[in-house]
């Protein structure tokens, strides 16, 4: 599917996002390994979220939807039921490498693939120092799903990450809930942290010191309710969409507020950016609160590899602030890009120079000259919900009617999005279906 957007000014309004995609997919899953009922709300409505919760259902668990609540009944660390067909992850690389860190310690085998972008995406991230843990997977050229999982006694560890990622983080503690003894994992960079905080909300121990994480193996999980903050990844488009158009205003409620999650709005504020955050006061693990931005004057910013765990799925729509940013903006220590849904580096160069940008790619980022006027142009997603969207905010300040094509991607994150974007535009008809 695609479709055809046109400029708009004037973006104004109070807006929701669908429950974090993050948090959603730890919630179903510590909820199918702990003891009894798990209530969540907000679960995430994305694609990748159903992904999670159809491998679980095909476990044996089940998983119940009424009225607005996700109930999820528990089986216990060792609960799940050999499933008798491949498990899918679709397009969710986090589906993929939780879930396999749930798999390797069972009495049985299980494979795990996805789809054609996520059978393309490296695994030995995880299966290295998972074998290291007595873990029997077999990967295909040692690296790629399908991943053929051998279940098998599971041994604690040290391990250092050579990469900052909280999906390699998170499949090793999910793994490390199997295994005798403590398991210790060092990080090079600061996470997300939803899998240790969801893990404590679950009555299990977990130590968590600087950099430093450990867990000891064997402990029965908790059932928890569980609600669900909205997701601050999806909120960052529309802040973008109302830091860039014209005479704007608009207040994301109840969004996820989880330090390790809030890079793209430091950065911003560094920009220039007129951000306001107003958090709730609450007894939940997972901060959460309001946010109201209104257009702003930005100028350029350089952002380093420490500064890239915190704003990782940001970057793409960040491509598109830098352009309207004064000045040079530099992004470099960001090499993780190219692993996503798809090469975001190249996704972001190529759809930006289509617009009539300049803009350099580097190895590991690249270099934005700013300002620069947006034209309307026909933009490829490479099927990857990220860039479908940045280069939906870029439409709305762009001359001239950009196309995106195959934008049904855009669901995997966010299947809500042009409603609640068509929700704050006041003055135009912003898309067109071209089917
Ligand atoms: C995620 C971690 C990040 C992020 C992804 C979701 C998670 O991936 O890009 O969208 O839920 O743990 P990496 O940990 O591989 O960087």
């Amino acid at each position: 599917m695609n479709i055809s957007l046109s400029p708009c000014f004037n973006l104004s309004g109070i807006i929701s996002m669908n429950g974090d995609k993050s948090i959603s997919h730890r919630a179903l899953m510590f909820g199918a390994i702990a003891q009894s009922v798990t209530h969540i709300t907000n679960l995430s409505t994305s694609e990748d979220v159903s992904s999670t919760e159809r491998c679980l259902k095909q476990l044996g668990i089940k998983i119940v939807r009424q009225e607005g609540v996700t109930m999820v009944h528990g089986v216990g660390l060792r609960g799940f039921q050999r499933p008798l067909r491949p498990l899918d992850a679709g397009n969710s690389g986090t589906t993929m490498r939780l879930l396999t860190g749930l798999l390797v310690g069972q009495d049985f085998d299980a494979i795990l693939t996805g789809d054609e972008s996520l059978r393309k995406r490296p695994m030995k991230r995880i299966l290295e120092p998972l074998s290291r843990m007595g873990a029997s997977i077999k990967a295909t050229t040692g690296n790629f799903a399908p991943l053929n999982i051998h279940g098998s006694p599971i041994f604690s560890t040290t391990y250092t990450m050579p990469i900052a990622s909280a999906q390699v983080k998170s499949c090793l503690l999910m793994a490390a809930l199997y295994a005798r003894g403590v398991t210790t994992i060092h990080e090079n960079a600061a996470t997300r942290n939803h899998t240790e905080l969801m893990l404590a909300d679950f009555n299990v121990k977990i130590d968590v010191e600087a950099h430093r994480i450990s867990i000891k193996g064997d402990q029965q999980l908790l059932a928890n309710d569980i609600a669900v903050p909205g997701d601050v990844s999806s909120a960052s488009f529309f802040l973008a969409a109302a830091l860039l158009t014209p005479n704007s205003t608009v207040t994301i409620r109840n969004v996820g507020l989880n330090p390790t999650r809030l890079g793209f709005i430091r950065v911003l504020q560094k920009m220039g950016a007129q951000i306001v955050i107003n958090p709730v006061i609450s007894n939940q693990q997972e901060p959460f609160g309001d946010i109201t931005v209104r257009t702003s004057p930005l100028r350029s910013i350089t952002l380093t590899a420490e500064t890239i765990p915190s704003l990782i799925d940001e970057l793409p729509i960040f491509a598109i602030i830098a352009s309207q940013a004064k000045g040079v903006t530099t992004v470099t220590g960001a090499k993780e890009l190219r692993f996503k849904e798809s090469d975001r580096l190249r996704a972001i160069s190529h759809n930006l120079k289509q617009m009539g940008v300049e803009i350099n790619e580097l190895d590991d980022g690249f270099i934005i000259y700013g300002i620069q006027q947006l034209k309307g142009a026909h933009i490829d997603s490479y099927h990857d919900h990220r860039i479908a969207m940045a280069f939906s905010v870029a439409a709305l300040i762009a001359s001239g009617v950009t196309t995106i094509h195959d934008a049904e991607c855009i669901s995997i994150s966010m299947p809500e999005f042009f409603q609640v974007m068509d929700s704050i535009i006041q003055n135009s008809n912003y898309y067109t279906t071209i089917v």
